[in-house]
């Protein structure tokens, strides 16, 4: 036994009160007085275990997933849960056992089968989510190594990837029910069939040095927490922990606490009436009452402290106290003790339903809380927190608590002098966060749960989020209902319905209640009982969250489908059931997602390139490995870096006072504006022009600029140095929010470029081209404006960078940015240090998408200039909240157009369009953004008239930036849009339409006159017809709908076009070096572009194998960097294969041909590669070479509009299947197929990752991900500021939005003579294709309507949000919510006058205010 492990056991036997013993990867830790407030996984990366990666730090992304067990004393048995280490204090994991993902495999030894299987089936892009998702499979398999298809989906719930779209990993999990181990299934994923085979075995874990260790310690078996308390005080702060290990004890120390706060309140009152006395001398005031707080899953208190910046004295964790951690049945329900956490009450009811049966109805309460547990949080999240926690955070859209109202459950309280009381949940929540719990004499004790009653008694829960998984609820309710039979008619005998988010606390629905008491249950009790709802839950045009409208109509379709359900559970007769649609029941349909991917196999061309090579880091990716910049380890006498950001949207900052930050132990520097002067640099900078500020010298000009730099020891440090900053600010106006703001101000930057055809001689304007045709018979006029949001970029890695300065002045950048040359350039101008001493390096990032082209050359810059002013290594890394806040977005465009399409023969005739695009305070790439939208704007069609004009907004908002697609989105959408109205005005199939304006034989030049390979496009229109079973699968979807009036399918197909080349020619140029080594013929490649998940090192290691003739393994890639290669464009418009395969093929050939030369003139055949290489050696053949490529023949005149700006197009098409429920807005897509170009794929596996990928994003954009800045449409967020900051407000797809049936194929006997050994691009085109979804959606609410008689057109703006499907859907109940508001305010005053309700009352619920989620 090692020292070490002695040394734990001793402790372990008798351990001091400050310590805390746990095992990390088998490896015993003692950790004496860690920081109350230190997380796990600040401890884990700080051994060195960087494999857990950080990438939110607030539950909502999963990338910090570890496994952590502990020894249940109870009953004798091991408990594993997937947990988030960003969440759990370090101090709560006492006697656990943590395994990360270093522990279950490395490369160097053995991969886990799921590391190896997530690898080999391409489930790992950038890498930076991988571990988080390997670890909650390995912790699903190890608890159940025979799990069903919805149990991975379940367990895989708190991951989030922005890369591969997810289908991959699920393909990968999918092994794992597959009696063919480790290959990919093709079974029924029938479960049951392999149970005798064992496929996931008891192993062991490793250490960091590769030893290997039991998986589950010994020792910690003999360890039982429950015998000592653990007292931790820092010494610094004396901020407290303390796990007291009886209930007498807990109620003990708060009853010492609450005697030291009256003591310190008295006399705070003594001195304060001392000091009013004349001649005082005034004595200060003692410290301020000390806060404690009970903290369990810390899931809501971290969010407290993190991000309101709240500080408490102490905290108590009361999970060892045997009264608080027990769920004890009687025959009448649970009582469930307050710290069970939410994943054991999972396993708990459904053992108990397992035990009873589901249909006994003694279940019911339990199965809805179930239903309800099923989309609350995450795994993790639920494996961590507590009922308790849950209940008395009383957030007003907690999920479960308005079903413990309507269910009638008791809330059991105890005092401090043990006393104990029962408080029924619906008298329990009060206000705002505050509950019938005194905070400082009381403890909730438990919660009991009654079972159903009868037969006759049954009970749902409903939620509506933006998003089905991990995320908080818009609206929810809980609802019970008594039935009896009177006279053989169902009367209702009582009715429960409690609601979340549409009150500043749960609230029941209490005049509706009493009015259905007793009253039939019938289709007229639910009309009349409609205004009573509506009384009951009013809710302000202000009030947080917005959603006004809908969050009403939503409680109105939760009462009515909990009415439909009531009537179908009734209906004894099964004829008579069939008169309830059920469709308003049951939910969405989803069934594990499948998936085929199609290619052509035979292509191959050399040694490597054509095949489906994984990603070269994936091993590394899935074992935590990979190294991303927070992973260099800490440099010695390094400091850390914490922006100071302006808070005002347009302000002068007249003082900031760093005073009270500087007294802080551990800060170090703070720099600004004067900073730069000093160092000789220019403080102005810009991605193309210089039109910003580095550091804010007098006026801000939007939130999240930077104002200075805190410089502190340690991070910890510089964020509370920054909280202590106090800015002064004198505002400014005008402040221009949105492009409506804009427009009225004529705020607008850049050139207003604009690209017009005209086909029409007899007229010589557009304006007369419309005034003519738009009386003509022929034609008809379409015209409106279309919005479409922005996006966040959501990369799981943040902006990060390292600053090391060296010798005379050089600096050393290694970040996180996808634009090396550009953060030299910029670093060199601000620091004044000339850029042949700058050195930017970038090993990998874990995701970029265009978010960081530009502005982390920014950050970079403001941390070097920390660096030389300390000649210290400088580190930042942003936080996820202040990375999203600060660093831009997809920019959000309007479009307003007019257009001519002939009637008879279908085909467009004319279109005018000015887009506008919210640029935000600086040009950064808008001008070019908005030049892709021009450019990109015909899509497909041919347009013979056509005037595109694009505006660019200068507002007050963070700087708008690159991002995947560039610009091509927004245009390509605002066309689609047109066409969809288009074909709604001639009531023809937009399918049809799309495919009779598609370019053709006779027409196939752009707007600005390219030529459009139009054969290829048909090609794939066709394939996507019949690949999509289009014509049989229609007929079907109408079927569907005739009969189920509240879910509507619908389904559209849509091309893509999308143009190569960075619409700056002079970009368009790449550099390579390549070495090959003489002792074992090795080839050592270094490009200009960087790794970010696409791919692109491993297409370029493909294509310098193949021109060498080498095997792959014998090519490695070398980080990218300025000291290589220099003067790189950033990695980006898709085109870094094309631009660094050619040159390194372009290198590769160099060195082939004298390679070649030299054998000749040898006139040897040497036998292998690797005495060729050596004898090449010897005889002085000059081994490396430099490659270099510029693509040909680009130009492009906006003065003209005219021009060939792409070298070539890639094409794709996809038809999407979805399905809506109307009542709630929420959606499904059942199928998704894609026919793509991508030429002679170099890589197959990767181009299908990348479609799969991007497609998914654009479901995102086109879909879910909404952003939400203070503006007139959002006046309950401060102005200018960003709402959507983190995970828990911003949603990207996650697991279970990827298509149910997701087929891609690769367009076969394609090659592209232009690009890299016949390709073509594809990181961007796909994302496009997601708005098939949007459009599928559309047409799905187009048939809702019908239904209800609606038949005008409707412009859906995007993105489609439940919000915008549930309230264009309009139907009976949305409408009494949808007249425009203040007209609306009027309607419902009356309604409510009606209902005689007071003027006082009418007026608090006018106003009533709450805060939209427990967290903002
Ligand atoms: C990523 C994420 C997703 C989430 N999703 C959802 C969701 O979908 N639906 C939803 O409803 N909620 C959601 N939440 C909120 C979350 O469920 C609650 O924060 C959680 O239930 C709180 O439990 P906890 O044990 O972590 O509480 P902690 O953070 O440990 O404590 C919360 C509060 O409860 C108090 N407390 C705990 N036990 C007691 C006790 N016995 N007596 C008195 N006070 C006590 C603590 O002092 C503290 O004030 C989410 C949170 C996160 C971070
Ligand atoms: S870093 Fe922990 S969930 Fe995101
Ligand atoms: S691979 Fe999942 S986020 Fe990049």
């Amino acid at each position: 036994m090692s020292t070490r492990q002695e040394h734990q056991k001793t402790m372990i036997k008798n351990p001091p009160s400050n310590t805390i013993h746990f095992y990390v990867n088998g490896e015993a830790h003692t950790v004496a007085n860690p920081h109350p407030d230190a997380s796990l996984i600040e401890y884990l990366r700080s051994t060195g275990l960087t494999g857990t990666k950080l990438g939110c730090n607030e539950g909502g992304c999963g990338a910090c997933t570890i496994m952590l067990s502990h020894y249940d004393h109870d009953n004798k048995k091991i408990v594993n849960r997937s947990v988030n280490a960003c969440l759990a204090p370090l101090c709560s994991v006492d006697a656990c056992a943590i395994i990360t993902v270093e522990g279950i495999g490395n490369t160097k030894g053995m991969l886990h089968m799921v590391q190896e299987r997530v690898a080999n089936f391409n489930g790992s892009q950038c890498g930076f989510c991988t571990p988080g998702i390997i670890m909650s499979l390995y912790t699903l398999l190890r608890n159940n190594p025979y799990p069903t298809e919805h149990e991975i989906e379940h367990s895989l719930d708190g991951n989030l990837c922005r890369c591969t779209g997810y289908r991959p990993i699920l393909s990968a999990a999918k092994t794992f029910i597959c009696p063919s181990s480790g290959k990919p299934c093709n079974c029924s994923g029938d479960s049951k069939h392999n149970k005798d085979e064992p496929q996931f075995e008891d192993g062991d874990v490793f250490d960091l040095r590769g030893k290997k260790h039991p998986l589950f310690p010994a020792a910690l078996k003999q360890y039982d927490p429950r015998s000592r308390d653990v007292i931790i005080e820092n010494e610094q702060d004396g901020i407290k922990w303390y796990r007291p290990n009886s209930l007498e004890k807990l109620l003990e120390y708060k009853r010492e606490v609450l005697e030291q706060n009256m003591n310190t309140i008295l006399d705070n009152e003594r001195v304060q009436e001392n000091n009013k006395q004349p001649g005082a001398i005034r004595s200060p005031l003692r410290a301020l009452p000390v806060q404690i707080r009970m903290i369990v899953g810390n899931s809501e208190v971290a969010i407290e402290t993190r991000q309101k910046a709240q500080v408490y004295q102490s905290y108590v964790q009361p999970t060892t106290i045997p009264e608080l951690c027990a769920i004890k049945p009687s025959q009448e329900g649970i009582e469930v003790g307050a710290s069970v956490t939410l994943g054991k009450l999972t396993d708990y009811l459904q053992e108990e339903i397992r035990k009873v049966g589901k249909d006994h109805y003694s279940m019911r309460a339990y199965i809805s809380i179930l239903d309800q547990l099923r989309y609350f949080a995450s795994t993790p999240i639920r494996n961590a927190c507590s009922l308790g926690g849950n209940i008395m955070t009383a957030s007003p859209i907690s999920d479960l608590n308005p079903l413990w109202v309507a269910l009638g459950c008791t809330a059991n309280i105890l005092d401090i002098d043990n006393n104990s009381r029962t408080v029924p949940m619906d008298q329990f929540f009060l206000s705002y966060r505050t509950v019938a719990v005194d905070p400082h004499r009381e403890i909730l004790h438990s919660l009991f749960i009654p079972k159903t009653q009868s037969a006759m008694e049954f009970a749902r829960p409903y939620k509506q989020a933006r998003r089905r998984e991990d995320d908080i609820a818009i609206v929810n309710a809980g609802m019970k209902a008594v039935l009896t039979t009177v006279d053989s008619q169902t009367m209702i005998e009582s009715f429960h319905m409690a609601f979340g988010g549409m009150a500043v606390c749960t609230i029941s629905a209490k005049r509706t209640q009493d009015f259905l008491r007793n009253k039939p249950l019938t289709d007229d009790t639910f009309q009349q009982a409609i205004p009573f709802l509506i009384q009951d839950l009013p809710l302000s045009q202000e009030a947080p969250g917005g959603m006004i409208e809908y969050r009403r109509s939503l409680t109105l379709s939760f009462f009515f489908k909990f009415f439909q359900y009531l009537k179908f559970e009734t209906i004894i007769d099964p004829h008579h059931q069939k008169q309830v649609d059920t469709s308003a029941i049951t939910p969405l349909h989803r069934t594990y997602p499948t998936g085929t991917q199609d290619w052509d196999k035979t292509n191959i061309r050399g040694t490597s390139v054509g095949k489906d090579e994984k990603h070269m880091s994936a091993h590394l990716q899935v074992t935590g490995e990979a190294k991303y910049l927070d992973d260099v380890p800490k440099q010695s006498n390094e400091v850390h870096a914490c922006f100071v950001l302006s808070q005002k949207p347009h302000a002068k900052v007249t003082n900031v006072d760093i005073s009270v930050a500087k007294t802080i132990p551990g800060f170090v520097y703070y720099a600004d504006h004067t900073d730069v002067e000093a160092l000789g640099g220019s403080n102005r900078v810009g991605a193309i022009i210089h039109d910003e500020d580095l550091f804010v010298t007098d006026k801000c000009t939007s939130v999240g600029q930077i104002i200075g730099v805190v410089c502190a020891t340690s991070l910890r440090i510089a964020r509370q140095c920054v909280k202590l900053i106090r800015i002064e600010y004198e505002e400014l106006s005008p402040v221009i929010l949105s492009i409506k703001d804009a427009i009225e101000h004529s705020s607008y930057q850049g050139d207003n470029h604009h690209v017009t055809r005209f086909a029409q001689p007899d007229v010589t304007t557009m304006d007369e081209l419309f005034t003519k045709y738009t009386n003509d018979p022929d034609h008809v006029l379409v015209e409106g404006d279309f919005f479409m949001g922005g996006q966040e970029h959501f990369y799981l890695e943040g902006h990060a960078c390292l600053v090391i300065p060296g010798e005379q002045d050089e600096l050393t950048v290694i970040s996180s940015t996808q634009a090396l040359t550009h953060t030299q350039c910029c670093v060199s101008e601000v620091t004044n240090v000339p850029t042949h001493k700058i050195v930017c390096k970038a090993k990998r990032i874990g995701g970029g998408f265009g978010g960081k082209e530009t502005r982390g050359m920014l950050y970079a810059a403001a941390a070097s200039v920390c660096a030389r002013r300390l000649n210290q290594p400088v580190r930042l890394v942003l936080d996820r909240d202040v990375d999203m806040g600060m660093s831009g977005q997809r920019h959000p465009f309007m479009t307003k157009y007019r257009s001519l399409i002939n009637k008879k023969d279908k085909k467009i005739f004319a279109i005018q369009v000015t887009m506008y695009s919210n640029a935000g305070f600086s040009l950064d790439l808008s001008q070019s953004v908005m030049d892709r939208s021009i450019l990109s704007f015909d899509n497909c069609y041919h347009v013979p008239n056509v005037d595109v004009i694009g505006k660019v907004c200068l507002t007050n908002l963070p700087s708008h930036t690159a991002f995947r697609g560039f610009g091509g989105p927004q245009g390509m959408m605002a066309m689609e849009h047109i066409i969809e109205h288009m074909s709604f005005a001639l009531d023809v199939d937009p399918i049809a339409l799309r495919r009779a304006n598609l370019y053709d034989e006779s027409n196939h030049f752009t707007p600005y006159g390219q030529i459009v390979d139009y054969e290829r496009l048909h090609r794939l229109w066709d394939q996507i017809m019949i690949k999509s079973d289009h014509q049989n699968r229609m007929e079907s979807i109408q079927q569907y709908n005739s009969s189920n009036r509240f879910k509507k399918k619908a389904m559209c197909m849509v091309p893509t076009k999308f143009g190569i080349s960075f619409t700056a020619s002079f970009l368009n140029q790449g550099g390579a070096l390549v070495h090959i080594y003489h002792s074992d013929g090795t080839v050592l490649v270094s490009h200009g572009g960087v790794e970010m998940g696409q791919g692109l090192h491993t297409k370029v290691a493909q294509v310098a194998a193949s021109v060498l003739g080498v095997p792959l393994h014998k090519v490695f890639i070398a980080e990218t960097s300025t000291d290589k290669v220099p003067n790189t464009s950033a990695t980006a418009a898709s085109v870094g294969s094309d631009l660094y395969g050619m040159a390194v093929q372009n290198a590769c050939e160099q060195l082939k041909s004298r390679l070649d030369r030299f054998q000749s003139s040898r006139n040897v055949n040497y036998a292998s590669w690797e005495e060729l290489i050596d004898a090449a050696y010897h005889y002085t053949v000059n081994l490396s070479a430099q490659g270099f490529y510029k693509t040909p023949d680009l130009h492009l005149n906006w003065d003209k509009g005219r021009g060939t700006p792409f070298s070539y197009y890639t094409y794709g098409t996809a038809c999407s299947e979805i399905e809506i429920d109307t009542l709630t807005g929420d959606f499904n897509i059942l199928r998704t197929d894609i026919v793509m170009d991508v030429g002679d794929s170099i890589n197959p596996a990767i181009d299908i990752g990348q479609i799969e990928g991007a497609f998914t994003q654009g479901v995102g954009l086109f879909t879910i991900e909404e952003l939400i800045w203070g503006d007139a449409d959002h006046k309950w967020v401060r102005p200018g500021h960003y709402f959507t900051r983190g995970p828990g407000a911003y949603k990207i797809p996650s697991f279970n939005d990827v298509p149910v049936e997701f087929n891609v194929h690769l367009l076969k006997n394609a090659p592209n003579a232009l690009a890299v050994y016949r390709s073509k691009a594809i990181g961007e085109p796909p994302l496009f294709l997601g708005c098939t979804v949007f459009y599928g959606i559309k047409h799905a609410i187009q048939a809702a309507r019908r239904d209800h008689g609606v038949n005008e057109y409707f412009c859906l703006d995007s993105p489609a949000t439940p919000e915008r499907i549930r309230m264009t859907c309009c139907d009976d109940l949305t409408k009494r919510f949808t007249a425009n508001w203040p007209m609306k305010n009027q309607l419902i005053d009356d309604r409510l006058r009606d209902l005689d309700v007071s003027d006082q009352e009418l007026d608090n619920m006018k106003h009533v205010q709450y805060r939209a989620n427990g967290s903002y």
